[in-house]
């Protein structure tokens, strides 16, 4: 029986068991996967032992993706633009590393939104964190021509923008409105809207009405910012679907399984979401 696990702390909160449940049960595959607390000053040993544990491989969340980056034998190319990574898996007796939360993105943007191109476009993003940098890889792999970070601390953007590399700029906040104008897609990746935060108030006049805005705040589902802009006429996606697609690739590396994010795993996590 192949058996994997998402290590954190705290962890109580996370959602992955839920997801990997899912799929567990629906494909028939016999397996397990747990949530295990584990205290910063035992991340590396608890990774060194994963294989001797009898762990196919395990997610990573806050706060260890960096200390577990620095513990794999091999990391690939997003990983290492990252520092971080919230995906293992064993290979070979070998600890390998990768993130999927950008994949997660890009793959939840175009489940809902199929025929959108990022080739070329104007992408705005809000926020300077490990999200925005899990995130912008990706755009810049869908072929965007200009992303744009805009966080409160500036020097925080300019950061990750060197970083990232070229068709990457940095932006202080109050340069927003000019921004938006030619924006195709705004993302934000602030903890604004988040439950227990304040809301994320920003006037979307100029951005053009064609563009889609996304959220990858989950709690709540749709935050007040998303469903402002919803209601103001632009296409929207929130943060849920980044949660699910984000979770794709470790299955699949862990049980050998593709697996599907369907309507009834969404509504199972939209459940959970909503209890909270
Ligand atoms: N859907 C998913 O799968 C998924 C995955 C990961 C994260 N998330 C969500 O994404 C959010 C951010 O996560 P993260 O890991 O990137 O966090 P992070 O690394 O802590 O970054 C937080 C960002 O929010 C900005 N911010 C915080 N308070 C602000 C305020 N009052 N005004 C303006 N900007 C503010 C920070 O700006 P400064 O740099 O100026 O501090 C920073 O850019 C969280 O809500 C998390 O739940 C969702």
């Amino acid at each position: 029986m192949k058996k994997a696990c998402v290590i954190g702390w705290p962890i109580a909160h996370s959602r992955s068991p839920l997801i990997h449940g899912y799929w567990l049960r629906t494909l028939g595959i016999e397996g397990s996967y747990e949530k295990v607390p584990v205290e910063p000053q035992d991340v590396e040993n608890f990774l060194r032992d994963l294989k001797a544990n009898g762990y196919a491989g395990c997610n990573v969340t806050i706060p260890h993706k960096e200390a577990a980056y620095a513990v794999m034998d091999r990391v690939d190319d997003i990983a290492r633009k990252l520092g971080a990574v919230n995906t293992v898996y064993v290979r070979g007796g070998k600890l390998h590393g990768t993130s999927t939360d950008g994949e997660g993105f890009l793959a939840s943007l175009l489940s809902k939104f199929p025929a959108m191109s990022l080739r070329d476009a104007k992408v705005v993003i809000l926020g300077a964190g490990g999200s925005a940098r899990s995130i912008i890889p990706s755009l810049q792999s869908a072929g965007a021509g200009q992303t744009v970070i805009v966080n409160r601390s500036l020097d925080r953007a300019e950061k990750l923008r060197g970083d990232m590399g070229p068709g990457v700029e940095a932006r202080a906040w109050n340069s927003l409105a000019d921004e938006l104008r030619g924006a195709a897609l705004l993302i934000n990746t602030t903890s604004l809207g988040m439950h227990g935060q304040p809301d994320l108030d920003i006037d979307l006049g100029p951005l053009p009405k064609t563009a889609v805005v996304s959220d990858i705040v989950y709690v709540p589902l749709e935050t007040a910012f998303l469903r402002d802009a919803r209601q103001a006429g632009y296409r929207t996606v929130g943060g849920l679907g980044m949660l699910l697609h984000q979770a794709v690739r470790g299955f699949e590396l862990w049980f050998g399984v593709r697996p599907t994010v369907t309507p009834e795993l969404e509504q199972l996590i939209m459940q959970d979401v909503m209890k909270a």
